[in-house]
């Protein structure tokens, strides 16, 4: 009987902080074998002239999630995972959101009936708190917690979501109590309230308001808030979607006070900028996600972060809509301003492409950092480590081949998402996945799924291993 189910031979291999030349040996799902000349293979996969790495997580992507009245995101778990796959990516993290008045144990069973049999990923729930009930704080989050989802996300901003400070503090302390990780979405919402009234009574309302109604200041200083609450209670804590250099120095001068604060940025704070906001007609609607993009400087503070270490997460925050459809971005007729387009942007498969093209090859980061910030550092902070995001002995065989040799534009006729655009159309790759691998299956070759759906696993986590 050989040795192994499959070897991936001749490939250059990122392990940790290295980029060795290796071969590695896979039996039942797992890595069970790093070296050279591995004996005989019931499956052999010819990695040479390929760069092999840890199949992406992506820590931060909205699927099937509700989002108003009359607005349906355009990913369910099938598409949404089928996207995250041929984008290079092997576990998913979306959020499973309570709505006001639900139990969290119910949203819970919801978005479990959801995703169950429907996914080509592995998975895992945050949990969105947005009604902080005793109830809630003091039965459902740490019984929950207990099985498996043990991070969680608040709201400062968003009509039914957004919590008090006070409430923030109590859920903080839950997660001081349990060991979960509180995900903050930080932005003030009474400035962006008051900004969004002000320029709907002057008229002012095509989608490029939306990015002035969300300042940097009301981003800064949320930051700043989310930081001293997590402070006060002694709790660490993730920033998500961090888009610019003030929050990111927020953020720094917490740590230097000894906060544990795990930062993450996305590619549209990278490659986009308010200006998209501005094309014709409800065009700008495509790039409506908050934080808005901002400016060239506020990009250039992100690459920096990413490769001075300020970050440690790289997320696609994949929230899709479908463009040209009155329940995605042209919202129905008589809500014509800003305020009424649907927040969020897809990504879920552009996300990995992206930072290779734009950060590896462009020489702004190193393929071990790229293997961080996109699937190592998520596995950490998320309770999947060490089975998740690395390429090592006992390790699931979560794998991606990426061809650094291959250009291309980004074409939404090419993505796999429900979606009907990419907001990156056009834009110029040097590298793509060319083979994705989940626990020692090959679920995508050359753009092709070889696999139904439903071979994704629930998993759950267990508390972050960075703190
Ligand atoms: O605009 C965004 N980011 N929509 C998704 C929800 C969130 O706040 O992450
Ligand atoms: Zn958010
Ligand atoms: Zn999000």
């Amino acid at each position: 009987m050989p040795a192994f189910d499959t070897v991936i031979s001749g490939g250059r291999v990122v392990t940790g902080n290295d980029v060795i030349s290796c071969d590695i040996g896979i039996r039942g799902g797992r890595i069970v074998t790093l070296g050279e000349n591995l004996g005989a293979a019931d499956h052999r996969i010819d990695a040479r002239g390929k760069i092999v790495m840890p199949g992406g997580i992506d820590s931060h992507v909205h699927i099937a999630q509700p989002s108003g009245p009359g607005i349906i995101m355009a990913d369910d778990f099938e598409s949404g995972t089928r996207a995250a796959v041929c984008g290079g990516n092997t576990t998913v993290l979306p959020f499973c959101m309570q709505e006001k008045g639900q139990s969290l144990r119910s949203a819970v069973t919801a978005y479990h009936k959801l995703a169950d049999r429907q996914c080509y990923t592995d998975y895992g729930f945050h949990l969105i708190v947005s009604d902080p009930t005793p109830q809630v704080l003091g039965q459902e989050l740490p019984a929950l917690i207990g099985d498996g989802y043990s991070s969680f996300k608040v709201f400062m901003t968003y009509e039914g979501l957004a919590l008090t400070d006070e409430q923030i503090l109590k859920v903080m302390t839950v997660a001081k109590e349990t060991g979960a990780l509180v995900m903050v979405h930080a932005e003030n919402y009474d400035i962006i309230r008051f900004l969004t009234d002000k320029f709907e009574a002057e008229g002012r309302i095509a989608p490029r308001f939306h990015a002035a109604s969300r300042p940097i200041p009301a981003e800064r200083e949320a930051t700043h808030r989310a930081l001293t609450l997590a402070e006060v209670v002694g709790v660490p804590v993730v920033i998500v979607h961090v888009s610019n250099g003030e929050a990111i120095e927020e953020i720094a001068r917490a740590r230097a006070r000894g906060l544990k604060v795990i930062a993450e940025t996305c590619p549209q704070y990278l490659v986009l900028t308010a200006k998209d906001l501005e094309g014709l007609n409800m065009e700008g609607t495509k790039y409506v996600c908050s934080p808005p993009p901002r400016d060239a400087a506020s990009q250039q503070a992100c690459w920096d972060g990413l490769t001075r270490g300020a970050f440690d997460l790289f997320s696609s925050d994949h929230c899709p809509f479908r463009y040209d459809d009155p329940q995605g971005k042209l919202t129905p007729k008589g809500r014509t301003s800003f305020r009424w387009v649907p927040n969020g942007i897809p990504g879920v498969e552009t996300r990995l492409p992206i930072l290779f093209s734009e950060g590896v090859m462009q020489k702004r980061i190193d393929l071990p950092r790229f293997a961080t910030l996109t699937a190592t550092n998520h596995a950490k902070a998320y309770g999947l480590s060490p089975r998740k995001g690395s390429i090592a002995i006992g390790a699931d065989a979560d794998l991606v081949l990426w061809d650094p040799s291959i250009t291309r534009k980004i074409a939404h006729a090419d993505l796999h998402d429900g979606s009907d655009y990419t907001p990156y159309e056009g834009l110029e790759i040097t590298g793509w996945p060319v083979l994705t691998m989940l626990r020692g299956a090959v679920i995508v070759e050359n753009g092709r799924l070889t696999v139904p759906k439903g071979g994704g696993a629930f998993l759950p986590r267990a508390a972050t291993s960075v703190l």
